[in-house]
């Protein structure tokens, strides 16, 4: 057994044989991906590397496509290049086709690259891991917002067994076309009757970027939601969002979104060194130190 290392000290030296993995985005500076898997290479013990790749959009497929050249065992994908991602893949599985978005790539033993998408697996276990008992199936779903993470979001309700997902959200073009492409039990409600949309549902998420710091908050009336539902909000920082103080303090359950980051981060990490890793409270409270 390989002596566990304690993240904060100094972690493993790397070896001619290191595993190297990271993230592509640009800007790329505020990720967290780089302190969560940092943090489980060292307890693993693992002789692998997880870094930053600060990569413009003009560059992004270039860059892709370099990984098996430089020996990478693949990267995380995140803005802006998700859904370009999955036009440079050489294979992408269906949920990432579904999703419209690839945001975790593995490099194949011939040097092709997979494209795979973990965001609904991650929005899923945080569910599952905040609110034992919750199931997909106990009713109407509803998402505020039609975006990226809505999608994923969506993709992964519906594979749970949602019977109905109400899409909420400003531009309604942008809620059509996701319902256009994902199908299913979709209803789409307008912005201004997202009170409306909360009536009998078992579950209301927002995955919009209202209430992020910097953002506008979220303005929203809870008194229709029942109190048995579980309310979610992807929005991490900061961790407890209005949102979530409002549905606590009504007696709602409530699931915060760090959980989201670090859950989509374990199917990669497997990938690329071999180890399952485990979402603990201790990684949250190392990830949470980080600023940003
Ligand atoms: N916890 C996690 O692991 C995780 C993972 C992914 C994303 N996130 C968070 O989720 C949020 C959304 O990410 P995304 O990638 O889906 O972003 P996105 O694709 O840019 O979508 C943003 C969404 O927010 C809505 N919105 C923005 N400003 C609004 C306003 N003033 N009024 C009403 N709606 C507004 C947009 O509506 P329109 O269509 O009308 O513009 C759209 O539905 C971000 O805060 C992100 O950090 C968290």
């Amino acid at each position: 057994m390989t002596e566990v290392q304690r993240p904060g000290t100094i972690g493993l030296t790397l070896s001619g044989r290191s595993r190297v993995a990271g993230v592509m985005g640009w800007p790329v500076a505020h990720s967290r991906s780089p302190r969560l898997h940092g943090y489980w290479l060292r307890i693993y013990g693992i002789d692998g590397a997880y870094v930053p790749l600060p990569v413009q959009p003009v560059h992004f497929a270039a860059a892709l496509r370099a990984l098996p050249m430089l020996g990478f065992a693949g990267v995380n994908v995140t803005v802006p290049h998700k859904e370009a991602a999955l036009g440079v893949v050489d294979r992408s599985d269906p949920t990432a086709r579904r999703i419209g978005a690839v945001n975790t790539v593995v490099v194949a033993p011939d040097g092709t690259l997979d494209g795979r998408n973990s965001d609904g697996f991650g929005f899923i276990e945080n569910l599952r891991a905040g609110v034992p008992n919750w199931s997909a199936a106990a009713g109407p779903a509803v998402l505020l917002g039609a975006g990226g993470a809505a999608r994923a979001s969506a993709v992964a309700l519906l594979d749970a067994g949602a019977p109905e997902i109400r899409i909420v959200n400003r531009t309604i073009e942008r809620a059509e076309r996701l319902s256009k492409d994902i199908g299913g039990p979709l209803r789409i409600h307008d912005w201004a009757d997202r009170t409306g949309a909360l009536v009998d549902a078992a579950l209301l998420v927002n995955t919009t970027t209202l209430g992020m710091s910097g953002q506008p908050p979220l303005v929203l009336a809870l008194d229709r939601l029942p109190t048995g539902a579980v309310v979610n909000d992807i929005v991490y920082s900061p961790l407890q969002t209005e949102l979530l103080a409002a549905a606590k303090a009504r007696g709602n359950a409530v699931v915060d979104g760090l959980g989201m980051l670090l859950h989509q981060a374990r199917p990669g990490f497997a990938a690329w060194f071999g180890v399952e890793p485990a979402v603990t409270p201790e990684l949250r409270r190392f990830v949470l130190e980080a600023p940003g």
